[in-house]
């Protein structure tokens, strides 16, 4: 286990290691203790994180009054799940009012998939262990994921509100391997003009799948996705995956039964 003041030195232990948000958070919250006028703002996975980006979603319902229109499908991607509650939560809020009821799609990593296989309990939110225990949808603190290259969904958690909202059957979630993935964002690309973000690129997959089946079905459906970042920064990735560099990751399934074996236990709860 990482220690305080350890956290940013992971890579002795893990040479090979691309690291996580787990150890980011850890180094942030170590960085911050040291000096008495730095304070830590966690920039995901909390509740008031989650409500602050619904300005997402409340912007999106105006755009949709003005387009005389109201999607069948919400999508997001998740990592700590701020960027997915932000589009869907004000859906989801209007559907329990009485609105309609679209359904809610969460995508996220095969090699990190918090939602889909991740057990509901009590965790810390980074590596170390440094901040409080929140009930979500965990691969455990100090699991450590394949060296995929969506950086920002490499986190073993999920947001509290997003892992309720799965648990009380309001969303859905699902995973996505990287190469369709890439290959996926690559067509959008070529289609809009605009280079998706990694992290984007698993909502726009998603959304792509999703229209190819109502192509199947005959269905017409409204699809709403968050293209949460451009991948500007992100070049590497996409030449790489078009030197045929990347490769799929299997869900590394004993590193995540050895880091759920360490949850912290607290009885019943
Ligand atoms: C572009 C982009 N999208 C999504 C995420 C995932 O974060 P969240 O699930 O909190 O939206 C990140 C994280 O760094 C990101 O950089």
């Amino acid at each position: 286990m990482l220690k305080l003041k350890q956290a940013g030195r992971f890579w002795e232990q893990f040479p090979d290691s691309r690291g996580s948000l787990g150890i980011a958070i850890s180094e942030a919250v170590e960085v911050a203790v040291k000096d008495p006028r730095t304070r830590y703002c966690l920039g995901s996975v909390l509740n008031h994180v989650m409500l602050h980006q619904t300005i997402i979603g409340l912007e999106a319902i105006e755009q949709f009054k003005m387009a005389e229109d109201y999607p069948d499908i919400v999508i997001g991607c998740t990592g700590g799940g701020s960027n997915f509650a932000g589009i869907a939560f004000p859906f989801i809020g209007a559907g329990l009012r009485g609105g309609p009821k679209p359904r809610i799609l969460a995508v996220e990593p095969a090699a990190c998939p918090s939602l889909t296989k991740g057990k509901f309990a009590y965790d810390y939110g980074d590596t170390a262990k440094l901040t409080p225990l929140v009930k979500m949808h965990t691969l455990g603190s100090t699991f450590m994921p394949p060296a995929f290259h969506t950086g920002g969904l490499r986190y073993h958690g999920m947001a509290p509100m997003v892992s309720h909202a799965l648990d009380l059957g309001l969303i859905e979630a699902t995973h996505i391997q990287q190469l369709e993935l890439f290959a996926a964002g690559l067509q959008f690309a070529k289609a809009e003009g605009i280079i998706p973000a990694p992290e984007a690129c698993h909502a726009v997959c998603a959304a792509m799948k999703e229209a190819e089946r109502c192509k199947q079905t005959g269905e017409s459906k409204t699809i709403l996705f968050n293209l949460c970042g451009h991948g500007h920064f992100d070049m590497q990735a996409y030449t790489d995956f078009l030197a045929g560099k990347l490769q799929d990751y299997e869900y590394p399934e004993a590193e995540v039964a050895m880091a759920l074996s360490g949850l912290p236990n607290l009885g019943n709860v």
